[in-house]
């Protein structure tokens, strides 16, 4: 690995910033601002039961991860047409190429918007015509998960991957998302076989607030390549030796898990335990617009509160970009720039 040069304290939250990275957990449903709810919500002729911008944010408060998907819930209900697909994820990029995201894999679901009675397509041609024209506008490379809701049945997931297949040239992989405890991995067995028969890349939420036994399933009924969160590994020795051991990537949300309380406080979070253990973590913002902050804030506050180096930024950025979906070629050039913007930094 790449030796960094030290960097005084009061820079590391400059180099954290100007640092090339990927974003491989963000859900952009999460991202929709109180801002553009309110706008679409106009726009739809609809009225959100808050009064105004000051008292939704009022609202984002969460004891764990369900009161949060209550509230995540309520707010897609403004999304209506292919263009507010649009403009949420248009924003979303706008603001990811300013913290220096090279390459973002975005989750989204459909079954939540497909429950409103809008159509799959109406979905992802909104998200994928956004990542098109930010990777023409500044550069960003974008590609799309689509992730199942754990909290449905097993058949309502074969549902929506049978009706995105007519599109399934605009996605990369699929995903589970949303109520983890209660719902293990091993439920969705066949879909996610399934899925694997038609190329897709896979990935499951496991061991945020659940047990490391759900990582394990995840990687032995689901055989995903990456596991989001995953936090409670550290739990179970075993695990962590064939985390290590397989390099499998853990996609590391600290902002979420403090707004969610998984842990106490930043300072208690186990991200540097993760990197010393050897894990292949990342970082990553999962709902910016309702944990308090983008990719760049989940790094600088981070890294204040654990005391963490310019060492341990270079290894968490190298590892976003060995973790994502790019071919090879691409992840040697982001890395490239990642060691050029380290060599040059002052
Ligand atoms: N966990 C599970 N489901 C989600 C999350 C999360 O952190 N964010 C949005 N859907
Ligand atoms: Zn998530």
């Amino acid at each position: 690995m790449f030796k960094v040069k030290p960097v005084a304290p009061e820079r590391l939250s400059a180099l954290l910033e100007r640092m090339p990275k990927a974003e491989l957990h963000m859900h952009i449903e999460g991202s929709l601002e109180p801002e553009l709810m309110f706008a679409l919500a106009a726009r739809n002729g609809l009225s959100l039961p808050y009064a105004d911008v000051a008292a939704l944010r009022r609202a984002y408060v969460f004891n764990n991860l369900q009161e949060f998907l209550d509230v995540y819930h309520q707010g897609t209900q403004v999304l209506k047409t292919e263009q507010d697909f649009y403009d949420m994820t248009w924003a979303y990029l706008q603001r990811a190429a300013a913290d220096q995201v090279l390459h973002t894999e975005i989750f989204f679901d459909t079954q939540t918007h497909t429950g409103h009675g809008l159509s799959s397509d109406v979905v992802i041609n909104g998200l994928h015509r956004a990542c098109v024209d930010a990777q023409a506008q500044w550069g960003i490379s974008a590609s799309l998960i689509l992730c199942f809701l754990r909290h449905l049945s097993e058949a309502e997931a074969f549902e929506a991957l049978e009706q995105v297949m007519p599109l399934r040239d605009k996605l990369v992989g699929i995903g589970l998302a949303s109520s983890e405890l209660g719902h293990p991995p091993e439920k969705f067995a066949k879909v996610f076989a399934k899925a694997r028969s038609h190329g897709f890349r896979l990935v499951a939420h496991a061991g945020e607030e659940a047990p490391p036994a759900y990582i394990w399933s995840a990687l032995d009924v689901l055989k995903v390549e990456r596991i989001d969160h995953g936090v409670q590994a550290l739990k179970d020795a075993a695990l962590v030796a064939r985390l290590v051991q397989d390099r499998i990537p853990l996609t590391v949300c600290p902002l979420s898990n403090l707004k969610l309380r998984v842990f106490p406080s930043l300072a208690d979070h186990n991200l540097g335990q993760m990197l010393n253990a050897g894990l292949v973590a990342t970082v990553n913002s999962d709902d910016p617009a309702y944990f308090g902050g983008y990719i760049n804030d989940n790094f600088t506050q981070t890294f204040a509160a654990l005391g963490l180096t310019a060492q341990h930024a270079y290894q968490l950025a190298f590892n976003s970009f060995e973790a994502s979906f790019v071919d090879t070629s691409a992840k040697r050039a982001m890395q490239h720039r990642l060691t050029e913007v380290f060599e040059t930094f002052e």
